[in-house]
C-alpha cells in the first residue's frame, strides 16, 4: 500500500518508496565493499526489520546469510525501558562469524544495546549494526551504529515495516501519522 491509499491516516510523507529503495542501494554498496569475501550473517530483528532485511540483502551483490531474533521490550506506551526479553533466538551459532544486526529504527537505543551485549557474549568475529532509521535521542545511546539509512526527527513514523498498533507495516512509503489516529 502507498501513502496515497491512506489519505486520512497520514500527516506527511518523509520518504517515498523510491527514495527508500535508492538509499538502501547506497547502504548495500558500502556493506558490499566492507564485507567483500566474508559472507556476513545478517541478523534481522523481528518484526520491524523484515522489509529492511528483505530489501537490503537483495540489493547486496556479495553472499550473505540470514537469521532472525524476536525481542520484546517492556516500556510504557511507545517508549522502551531497556528491559528486553528474547522471544525468538538465533538458530545459527555466531561464534567466529561476521555478524551484522539489521534493525528498523533506533529510538532510545536501549533494545539494541541489550542485543549487542547479548550477542557479544557468543564471541562473533565482528559485530556491527545497520539501522534504517535513527531518532535524535539514539545519538547518546551506548551503541555504535555503523550503517544508517536516515536520521529522522523525533516523531512517530510508520511504513516500510514500522507499525502503529500492528498496522502500516505494509505501507511502502515512510510517513508520520495524523493525530486522530493515535489520540
Ligand atoms: P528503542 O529501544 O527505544 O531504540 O526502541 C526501538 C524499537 O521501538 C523499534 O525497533 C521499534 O519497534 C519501536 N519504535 C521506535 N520508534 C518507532 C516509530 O517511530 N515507529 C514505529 N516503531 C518505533
Amino acid at each position: 500500500m502507498r501513502a496515497a491509499d491512506l489519505p486520512d491516516d497520514l500527516e506527511r510523507v518523509l520518504y517515498s518508496q523510491e527514495e527508500v529503495a535508492h538509499r538502501i542501494d547506497e547502504v548495500a554498496a558500502v556493506i558490499d565493499k566492507d564485507y567483500a569475501g566474508r559472507d556476513p550473517l545478517l541478523v534481522g530483528v523481528l518484526n520491524g526489520a523484515v522489509m529492511t532485511m528483505a530489501d537490503l540483502c537483495r540489493a547486496m551483490k556479495i553472499h550473505c546469510h540470514m537469521d532472525w531474533m524476536a525481542v520484546s521490550s517492556y516500556g510504557a506506551g511507545t517508549r522502551s525501558s531497556g528491559v528486553v526479553r528474547i522471544l525468538k533466538d538465533l538458530t545459527t551459532d555466531i561464534e567466529d562469524r561476521d555478524v551484522l544486526i539489521v534493525e528498523d529504527i533506533i529510538d532510545t537505543g536501549l533494545t539494541l544495546s541489550y542485543l549487542v551485549q547479548n550477542l557479544r557474549t557468543r564471541n562473533p568475529r565482528s559485530l556491527e549494526i545497520m539501522a534504517m532509521f535513527r531518532k535524535p535521542e539514539a545519538i547518546s545511546a551506548p551503541v555504535d551504529v555503523k550503517y544508517i539509512g536516515y536520521d529522522i526527527p523525533n516523531e512517530f513514523v510508520v511504513g516500510f515495516g514500522l507499525d502503529y498498533a500492528g498496522r502500516y507495516r505494509n505501507l511502502t512509503d515512510v510517513a508520520t501519522l495524523a493525530e486522530h489516529v493515535y489520540k
